[in-house]
């Protein structure tokens, strides 16, 4: 499969035999760093990380990866540049497209990261916006992939804030792929009704269901519960509204009971606010399968990399 060239935006640009080539582009490179092997398939290219929202696994994820492959990689934060005071977005792209390779962009505006690509005619890689957060995703499907051995009719619920940036990223990710995604969420914080309807589009293709709820016995049969913060990066203002429509929706050992399974497993994507989205035990209880996830950013990002910049 040839995906050179590419910008990731968005998992909609992708399809799920195109996702399914990167996971194992991924875990190929995961069992090649186990061995001590490093590779050269971004020698010579220099990569731009810019950052206008605090990271600690996406940007160690790509800083450690483009250097594990033979790439330079140069951070850029948004007091360092010029981009967000003096420079527009479209100017910053030119300049940045004529002197790296490749651009990874962390920010506010989905608008943003989508001109860069257009501008700077290099590949782009969306590391986080408010809209979404597709690299994610794929360090959660090869989470999934290792704990079950497939994706295809998984169970996935994901509890907690339905519109933000990992609500809307794995309800287009599950339904290409043909995992069955629930989003449980209070209906003032359900997913926009067009993504909706995208994904319930995708999941005909993929053979999967697309189920949207407030009702916390929809847990019932989840493979995997997966939560995140209830305040995205920006939000931090909603903290005490948001707490207070979210507490029924909290990760705990009632939620987790209602599942009637025994294998059912609990993912984070990170930084977790313990006492918030998930109790302190819950974390505990599955932080080895969270920390999984955690370091498969780093693999998956790097077959990102790879498959669209590498030699
Ligand atoms: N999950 C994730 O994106 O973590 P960081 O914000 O630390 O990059
Ligand atoms: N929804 C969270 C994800 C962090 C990885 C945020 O945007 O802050």
């Amino acid at each position: 499969m040839n995906l050179r060239g590419r910008s990731f935006l968005t998992l909609k640009d992708y399809t799920a035999d195109e996702i399914e080539y990167l996971l194992s582009l991924a875990k190929q490179l995961k069992d090649k760093k186990s061995k001590g092997i490093l590779g050269d398939s971004l020698k010579g290219k220099n990569i731009a990380l810019i950052f206008e929202k605090p990271s600690t696994r996406t940007r160690c994820a790509f800083t450690i990866g483009c250097i594990d492959e033979g790439g330079h990689p140069e951070y850029l934060g948004s007091d360092d540049i010029q981009l967000g005071h003096k420079e527009s977005i479209e100017d910053t792209a030119r300049v940045l497209g004529r002197m790296f390779d490749g651009i990874q962009f962390r920010g506010f505006s989905h608008d943003h990261v989508e001109k860069l690509a257009k501008y700077s005619g290099v590949p782009v890689w969306n590391g986080l916006t408010d809209s979404y957060h597709p690299t994610q995703i794929l360090a959660d499907f090869l989470t999934l992939k290792e704990q079950f051995g497939k994706l295809e009719g998984l169970n996935l619920v994901y509890v907690g804030d339905g519109r933000n940036n990992m609500a809307n990223s794995l309800l287009i990710g599950s339904s290409k792929i043909g995992i069955n995604i629930t989003i449980l969420s209070p209906k003032s914080l359900w997913p926009g009704g067009e993504l909706i309807n995208l994904c319930k589009e995708y999941a005909k293709t993929s053979g999967s269901q697309t189920t949207i709820t407030d009702k916390v016995e929809s847990v019932e049969g989840a493979d995997a519960i997966y939560t995140d913060v209830w305040c995205s990066m920006g939000e931090e203002d909603l903290a005490a509204e948001r707490i207070k429509i979210l507490k029924p929706y909290q990760v705990n050992d009632d939620l987790l009971a209602k599942t009637g399974k025994a294998h059912t497993i609990v993912l984070h994507c990170l930084p977790a606010v313990k006492g918030n989205e998930i109790t302190y035990d819950i974390f505990e209880k599955y932080s080895s399968v969270i920390f999984d996830q955690a370091e498969n950013r780093m693999h998956t990002i790097k077959a990102i990399m790879v498959a669209t910049l590498g030699n």
